[in-house]
């Protein structure tokens, strides 16, 4: 059975660079309720934008769609009992709005909220630490049929939906994300029409981005008030470096901007309590407007604990192309830059960066001073090959993970107060527009049967983060 895990994979060396993680240093793993609960019509859930966008035909790789899934609303516990034997210490999980407040606003539907009850009390039962994130994608249908993210209410439907699963889970669960990487949420989702909702305009994406910073704030307000217990808030964003292509002024000129769009847009108005200049003069000369009114800027900057940072890899921007300044064939503004070529790449041709990410820990901690982070997804899609027994001797993804770890202790030794890595993910699932072909499981997870295999990079964490123990005991 493959929870019969296979002996130590790799040993310890003593020039290993993760030697200089602290002791306290947090291990674990992330998954997203869409992804992999499946059950999408069980308990009371109502239909998510995810539910709908996969229903568009040719939205979706091979029509795949997030029914099923990993089936985790149905094997939870045996999966929490497989994080356990990985040595995980914390579980990144989202919970999914519709299924805890169908209609997007009003009661909350016990039924749903038994669920991440149970999954929350397990996790304890294993000492693993539960890290909430309230919104990793799946908006109520309902909600979007309202408006949406570029829709003002939103924000405030959010912070209600924040507090109503603070009521029943606050006694337990300390870390408590808002929401997951609002870039994707806005750009990929109301700008290239790529995510549910599938939206194209880019004053819609623009307003979105401004509601779901305003609905973080206003959800860690509601949740600092309603605290009986020390809260750990955060929000997670993706963030990337933008490389200029060359040392040309027009490519310095096209990285600036990009950065602004795609970085700065993201962190300043929560760190800083502020738009950048340069980015509202840039989106003023395309005729769009931030949607601020008097106070959000206090409400969005309201202090948090921790940032999360989801990195996968960086970009290059021309100035001749996609740099954020040109538009798409039919006229939308291009979001973020170019792919940085001639690098090794995953499944999804992803380049792999880790230097880059050492830079980006470093920069974020020399931009930012005094807010500690932790990584909240990092990892892989690799074209996995199971052999007979369904075993997957991954040693690309385990490179992968190693030479990042290794990228977080170098930006630790440059001042980054990096305090955790969570791998992206724990197990294979439905990886959004590409289906299930794009595997970033440490577990493989066959969907014929519903078996989860640990794959050679999961045997690799538990050894390392055993390894970690070991040296600090
Ligand atoms: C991130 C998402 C996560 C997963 C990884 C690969 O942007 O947060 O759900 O899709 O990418």
């Amino acid at each position: 059975m493959a929870l019969d895990l296979p002996a130590r994979t790799a040993p310890a060396h003593h020039d290993d660079p993760l030697a200089t993680l602290p002791a306290d240093f947090r291990w674990g793993a992330a998954t997203s309720a869409y992804q992999i609960e499946g059950a999408v019509a069980e308990d009371g859930r109502t239909p998510s934008i995810w539910d709908t966008l996969c229903r568009v035909p040719g939205a979706i790789d091979n029509g795949d769609t997030g029914d099923v899934a990993c089936d985790h609303y149905h094997r939870m516990p045996a999966d929490v009992a497989l994080m356990r034997r990985l040595g995980l210490d914390t579980y990144r999980f989202s919970v999914s709005w519709p299924r805890v407040q169908p209609h997007g606003r009003g009661p909350a539907n016990p039924a749903g909220l038994a669920f991440y009850d149970r999954l929350v009390d397990e996790l304890l039962g294993r000492g693993i630490t539960p890290w909430l994130t309230l919104y990793h994608w799946d908006l109520p249908q309902e909600l979007e049929d309202a408006g949406g993210w570029p829709v003002r209410d939103t924000a405030h439907r959010f912070a209600d939906y924040a507090e109503l699963v603070h009521e029943r889970l606050g006694d337990r669960v300390g870390h408590w994300t808002t929401f997951n990487e609002a870039w994707c949420s806005a750009m990929l989702g109301y700008v290239e029409g790529v995510h549910a909702p599938g939206r194209r305009n880019f004053a819609d994406g623009v307003a979105a981005v401004h509601h779901l910073h305003l609905a973080h704030g206003l959800a860690a307000q509601r949740l600092r008030a309603a605290a009986t217990r020390p809260l750990d808030i955060a929000v997670t964003h993706i963030l990337s470096n933008t490389v200029p292509a060359s040392a040309s002024d027009l490519d310095r000129e096209a990285a600036r901007r990009a950065d602004a769009l795609g970085f700065r847009f993201y962190l300043d108005p929560v760190l800083r309590g502020s738009y950048p200049e340069d980015l509202v003069a840039d989106l003023a000369a395309r005729g769009v407007r931030i949607p601020v009114e008097d106070g959000d800027l206090e409400i969005i900057s309201t202090p948090i604990d921790t940032l999360g940072v989801n990195y996968y890899r960086s970009f290059r921007a021309s100035g001749t192309a996609e740099d954020g300044s040109t538009t798409t064939p039919d006229g939308l503004p291009v979001t973020r830059g170019l792919p940085m070529g001639d690098r090794p790449t995953t499944h999804l041709d992803w380049e792999v960066m880790p230097d880059d990410f050492a830079d980006l820990l470093t920069r974020i901690a020399r931009d930012y001073p005094g807010i500690p982070l932790v990584i909240t997804e990092n990892g892989a899609a690799y074209d996995d090959k199971p052999d007979a027994s369904g075993f997957v001797a991954d040693a690309d993804r385990t490179a992968y993970l190693a030479s990042h770890l290794a990228a977080v202790a170098e930006a630790r030794s440059r001042g980054a107060d990096v305090r955790g890595y969570l791998v992206w993910s724990l197990l294979d699932n439905f990886e959004w527009a590409y289906g299930y072909d794009k595997r970033f499981g440490i577990v493989r997870v066959d969907y014929e049967t519903q078996e989860r295999i640990p794959k050679q990079s999961a045997l690799w964490l538990r050894d390392t983060i055993a390894a970690h123990r070991a040296r600090h005991a």
